[in-house]
């Protein structure tokens, strides 16, 4: 889906008010500092957050499943940094074991049903002590777009966006909030902080900066391996 729309997606990712001003702050705040370190990062997309991460001084591989959107990434950053196309429902076998110090994974994990696999691979990929940092859409905005039968499955929901007067439904997995902790407990991670931050100065438009100020738009977590 976000293939289908490369371009107009990577322009639209580029300073829409919930990424530029809410979810790339607060997840680049939650990396900490990343120069010189190896950063893995899934859903890599255009490349708007590798951008950042590349400017801050990591050596990043950036993942995704649509080569489109890691045909993009590739020309934008050129030797800054590196992309793979690669499911994050199968093995991430173009990724050494115990290589990376950081994976982020931005908006990317609601769209992968079974979290099990994945989390015992970036386990694998990760440095003792490595951290992950990501953001999912928040269990409770997709709880409220369910049909409301059963708050305890994983359950695929769908959401309508507006990507620059183009209008996209989006696919992707609600799961109750024990699951997203528990996943991470079980696959040996330890949690180090969740947030539900403000945005950030900036979001032009005076509604979405209501919304985004005052109900639970994404959910945030860094966990250490
Ligand atoms: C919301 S975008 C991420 C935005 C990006 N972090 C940024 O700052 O521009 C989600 C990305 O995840 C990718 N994606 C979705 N499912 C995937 C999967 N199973 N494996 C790999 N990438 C996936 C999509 O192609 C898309 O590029």
């Amino acid at each position: 889906m976000f293939g289908d729309h490369a371009e107009r997606y990577t322009s639209f990712a580029e300073s829409s008010g919930p990424n530029a001003h809410y979810e790339r702050p607060a997840t680049l705040r939650l990396a900490g500092e990343v120069a010189g370190k190896q950063v893995l990062e899934l859903g890599s997309a255009g490349g708007g957050l590798t951008e950042q991460l590349a400017a801050a001084g990591a050596e990043v591989l950036g993942l995704d499943h649509d080569p489109r959107l890691v045909e993009i990434a590739r020309k934008r950053l050129g030797a800054r940094a590196r992309f793979e196309i690669a499911d994050l429902n199968e093995p991430l076998s173009m990724v050494p074991s115990a290589s990376a110090d950081l994976v982020v994974a931005s908006l990317v994990l609601h769209y992968v049903a079974d979290w099990g696999p994945l989390l015992a691979e970036l386990r694998r990929c990760l440095k003792p002590g490595g951290a992950l940092v990501f953001s999912i859409h928040h269990p409770i905005t997709g709880w409220l777009r369910s049909d409301r039968a059963d708050y305890h499955r994983v359950e695929l929901i769908s959401e309508d966006w507006d990507w620059d007067g183009v209008t996209v439904t989006g696919r992707m997995y609600r799961r109750p909030v024990s699951a997203v902790f528990t996943s991470l407990l079980e696959a040996g991670f330890a949690i180090e902080a969740v947030e539900e931050p403000q945005p950030a100065p900036g979001v032009e438009d005076p509604e979405l900066d209501r919304i985004l100020r005052t109900t639970p738009v994404f959910l945030y977590v860094r966990a250490v391996r």
